[in-house]
């Protein structure tokens, strides 16, 4: 079958992009698809930037981090006249099909494309959030938890020798996937999640204290999306969908200086953030990667538009775009209970 299929990758990077890119190029040439890369997210549909796409470019990068496509957060809906120029690019390159690499942001402009317009648009979730509706898991998550993880682990060396409480601020927007998942693996002793907004200052610093009087170090792992009681919050920061822009809230530091107050403990914190994202994918990313990259090359070569490949249980499906852009993922409160149960 002979058809031209566009590739890009849109919004942060993560671990599992590369081996993504690779599973759709190596399943696709089984399928005699011929392949051009979009540089940037929806920056080089709008630019008509590309890349070449073949073996050669994919061969080596299973172990590869980040995404040799580069991306960004562009959203052509917010700017005038930026449609126009991506549909036109879109056929001066002779596309008969789009496959678009992102979470939430860049799959809602791929599901716009296909609805609104009637492109021929597949989609492959991404997120190291892992805050996708319909589907399980994202690659980048996996690489992302065990990383905060081992640096949590490393805090907490550390913090035994000086008898400190330890703060970790991981990353994960306004769902609290990371922090959950880095809590439960690094035997936090409190875990903050945006989900969980009120946050009880007392019954946290009378628990840090317990465990701080039986010689554990007592460590909290916090998410970037929280509010921590009593700072007063800054100008909000959008991005092109709207979306606030956490960097440089400090929540880690000021959870810090709170614990220090309320507990006469000495606390230190760390962020994590974009080491986090960087780095080889581990190897449960790596198999996701290239599963939902040559399910995407299949669902091209069935015409199955406006889909995308979700993990389901141990499989990889299509499911509808629109079901995993209408709703964000977030942590339920079966969650938080399991949660609670390793506060002790
Ligand atoms: O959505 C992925 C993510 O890593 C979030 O966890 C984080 O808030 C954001 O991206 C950071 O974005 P940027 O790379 O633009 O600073």
């Amino acid at each position: 079958m002979s058809l031209k299929v566009g590739v890009l990758t849109g919004g942060g990077d993560c671990p599992g992009l590369n081996p993504a890119i690779r599973g759709v190029v190596y399943r696709g040439l089984d399928h005699g698809f011929e392949f051009v890369g979009l540089e940037e997210g929806w920056r080089g549909l709008v630019e008509g930037k590309t890349l070449p796409l073949g073996l050669n470019e994919v061969q080596h990068i299973i172990n590869q981090g980040g995404t040799i496509l580069g991306t960004s957060r562009t959203n052509p809906f917010k700017k005038e006249g930026y449609v126009e120029r991506c549909l036109a690019t879109w056929k001066d390159l002779g596309l008969d099909a789009l496959v678009a690499m992102g979470g939430e942001d860049t799959l809602g402009v791929a599901t716009r494309f296909y609805t609104e317009h009637g492109q021929h648009v597949v989609g492959v979730p991404k997120t190291m959030d892992n805050d996708l509706s319909a589907t399980d898991f994202t690659f980048g998550f996996d690489t992302a938890v065990t990383l905060a993880m081992e640096a949590a682990e490393r805090l907490v060396d550390t913090g035994r020798s000086h008898r400190r409480i330890m703060i970790l601020e991981v990353m994960g927007r306004h769902a609290g996937w990371v922090a959950l998942y880095t809590g439960i693996a690094s035997g936090a002793d409190w875990t903050l999640l945006p989900e969980n907004p009120d946050i009880d200052v007392a019954a946290m610093s009378d628990h840090l204290k317990k465990v701080h009087a039986r010689n554990k170090v007592a460590l909290v792992i916090a998410s970037e999306g929280i509010k921590v009681p009593g700072v007063e919050e800054g100008k909000e920061e959008l991005d092109d969908f709207g979306h606030m822009i956490l960097r440089n809230r400090g929540v880690g530091e000021q959870l810090a200086q709170l614990l220090e107050k309320e507990t006469g403990i000495e606390a230190r914190f760390a962020v994590i953030g974009h080491m986090q994202r960087g780095g080889p994918p581990t190897l449960f990313d790596r198999m996701l990667g290239t599963r939902v990259g040559y399910k995407a090359a299949d669902l091209v070569a069935e015409g199955d538009w406006g889909k995308m490949s979700a993990l389901r249980g141990n499989d990889v499906i299509g499911v509808p775009l629109e079901e995993a852009t209408g709703t964000l993922k977030i942590v339920t409160p079966e969650w938080t209970r399991f949660l609670e149960t390793f506060s002790k």
